[in-house]
């Protein structure tokens, strides 16, 4: 039996193949990819094949009086579902109830047009996509939140309602210590929650002789939280406003207290690095931290040429890449300077052929 009804027409999980195949099908990618930069070994760290995603987007597709979630299909431009397997329990038990609620309501059902849903340990969101004025819905926006017992937040052009909290709250346990996380329902999250505990703690089983940290492209502090209590100082940079407000945040409330969070460009900190004037940099020495290490998990397009350049002049980079193509130009400059000692691929998109990659490089003089 296929994981899901749907395999073979969804646009979104494309490999109909067992999980030991796609582990094989992955692995033999990357080796292939990376074998002029790397011939160790790899490790692999395997994701649930089922229920492993925390947020997940839907259209919302109107038949005669019927309503359906919809995907992209592979050939069609709208498939419509009635499963998804990969995402997570809380959002798969949501999802019909959610549908029946807007199919039961004229109002709400009008002009509804997609759906996205965030669950953490603690919290469940729903985003509602509306081309119509919301606020003329907003009592049975408000009961539908009520209802359901969720958080709601309900978007039309222009316009934004929420009920409840866009607030999330969650937690993670690395190495058996619970990590607390505050973000935004816009905010980058790693999809697969169980996989992304393993890459922190992948990362920080790989710090040796730690003294200070530069972590770029940081986020609202998913690895820097954890890792910030292995480095005596730790600087880190995001370009998202609200990243950095939460990253602080997070900060506080899990006590870390060694943390400078900057909101600046990764491209930006490179200039301020060699001189430039940034007010937002006012209160920051950066010519008092000693990096031992650089971390860093850019977007997909990779890093910048000047991110390259700098990182080059530190003695130990861990990259985290969710694009191989990028990470292996990138890594074909780093590895001018640097030899990679240990490469992972973290599962985190089960059925589909998008990779995470993480890297652990040391400049060739000092090893
Ligand atoms: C792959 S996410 C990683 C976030 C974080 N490390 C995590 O694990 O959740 C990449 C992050 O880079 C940020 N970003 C994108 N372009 C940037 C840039 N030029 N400089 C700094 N941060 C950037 C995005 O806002 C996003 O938070």
């Amino acid at each position: 039996m296929s994981f899901c009804k749907h395999l073979g027409e969804c646009g979104s999980c494309t490999l109909n193949l067992s999980y030991n195949e796609q582990i094989n099908l992955k692995l033999s990618f990357i080796k292939d990819k990376f074998r002029d930069l790397y011939s160790g070994d790899f490790e692999f760290f395997t994701s649930k094949t089922k229920g492993y995603r925390i947020r997940a987007e839907f259209g919302i597709f109107h038949e005669k009086n019927d309503l359906f979630y919809t995907m992209n299909g592979l050939n069609t431009r709208y498939l419509k579902i009635n499963e998804c397997p990969k995402v997570d329990i809380k959002i798969s038990n949501l999802m019909p109830n959610l549908l029946n609620a807007l199919k039961g309501d004229e109002r709400l059902k009008f002009k509804a047009f997609g759906t996205e849903f965030i669950a953490t340990n603690h919290d469940i969101l729903v985003v509602l996509l509306y081309h119509r004025d919301i606020y003329e819905i907003k009592e049975n926006l408000e009961n539908l939140a009520k209802n359901l017992g969720i958080n709601l937040i309900a978007r039309s052009r222009g316009k934004k309602l929420i009920f409840g909290s866009e607030i999330l709250n969650e937690s993670f346990f690395i190495k058996g210590r619970e990590f607390k996380y505050t973000f935004e329902s816009g905010a980058f999250i790693q999809p697969n929650k169980s996989v992304n505990e393993k890459m922190i703690s992948w990362v920080l089983d790989n710090i040796k002789s730690p003294k200070d940290l530069l972590e770029m492209y940081c986020g609202h502090g998913n690895f820097t939280i954890p890792l910030s209590f292995k480095f005596n100082k730790v600087l880190a940079n995001e370009i998202s406003k609200n990243a950095i407000k939460n990253a602080k945040i997070n900060a506080l409330q899990n006590n870390a207290l060694n943390l400078d969070f900057l909101r600046i460009s990764s491209e930006e900190l490179m200039s301020a690095f060699n001189g430039a004037k940034f007010n937002r940099l006012n209160d920051i020495d950066l010519n008092e931290f000693d990096f031992s290490h650089i971390l860093v998990d850019p977007p997909r397009a990779g890093l910048d040429g000047s991110v390259i350049n700098f990182i080059k002049n530190y003695e130990n980079i861990i990259y985290i890449s969710c694009n191989p193509l990028t990470l292996h130009e990138n890594l074909k400059e780093i590895c001018k300077t640097h030899k990679i000692l240990n490469f992972a691929i973290f599962d985190q998109f089960v059925n589909t052929n998008h990779i995470e990659c993480g890297v652990i490089l040391r400049r060739e003089n000092d090893i």
